[in-house]
């Protein structure tokens, strides 16, 4: 029997999503019966591998349609997405740098309980905004980048962090030796900061 069962209370009825998470569904159930039959690390590590792929493309997709559907709790569930793209990314980083010390079980007991979590309890909160039966923020549309070598970018970040993230952006694009250093510095934070993450997912699914 499969680790993770599909039952109707995880049924969005937006098609798109429901695939995406049967097939999330799919892949954890995949490194489940991988695991029971003792595959090789090879074999784990590539699915733990697909497992993320699946992840990001449906994050994106997802968050995508929330912004189109403006809707309104985009930037916590953004940030939840962000927290599991995370760990997920670790775990891989971990399992490459030496799968003995990452415990399966954990892993698949971590992911099978946050995505259920997620689906019944965060998911299911936007269904109302994406099938338009809910009134959504309407939010402003990229224009193209007019040049080649820019991008434009566009997001939405919590109030109390706007003017922060705009001086820091000014600052990054200044291009002068402040900005230089500015940015070595933030990168070598960066850099800390992936280590802790790292630190996170071992305590996470290592060995004890
Ligand atoms: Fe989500």
């Amino acid at each position: 029997m499969a680790l993770l069962e599909w039952s109707k209370d995880y049924d969005t009825h937006i098609r798109v999503i429901d695939t995406d998470h049967q097939n999330l569904f799919d892949a954890i159930n995949t490194l489940h019966d991988a695991h029971l039959a003792n595959k090789g690390r090879e074999r784990i590590g590539s699915v733990i591998e697909t497992l993320r792929h699946y992840v990001v493309e449906h994050f994106e997709r997802e968050e995508h349609f929330l912004e189109q559907a403006g809707y309104p709790d985009f930037v916590a569930h953004c940030a939840a997405h962000r927290d599991f793209s995370q760990l997920t990314d670790s775990l891989v980083t971990l399992y490459q740098q030496n799968p003995d010390l990452v415990d399966i079980s954990k892993v698949i007991d971590f992911l099978g309980h946050w995505l259920t979590e997620h689906i019944l309890k965060t998911d299911m909160q936007y269904v109302p905004y994406m099938r338009g039966e809910k009134q959504g923020i309407p939010r402003e549309q990229p224009d193209q980048a007019k040049e080649q070598n820019e991008a434009y970018l566009t997001f939405t970040v919590p109030r109390d962090k706007a003017d922060v993230i705009t001086s820091f952006v000014d600052t990054v694009i200044g291009g002068d030796h402040a900005a230089e250093s500015f940015e070595k510095a933030f990168r070598a934070a960066q850099e800390q900061l992936n280590q802790s993450k790292l630190a996170r997912a071992r305590k996470l699914f290592g060995l004890e």
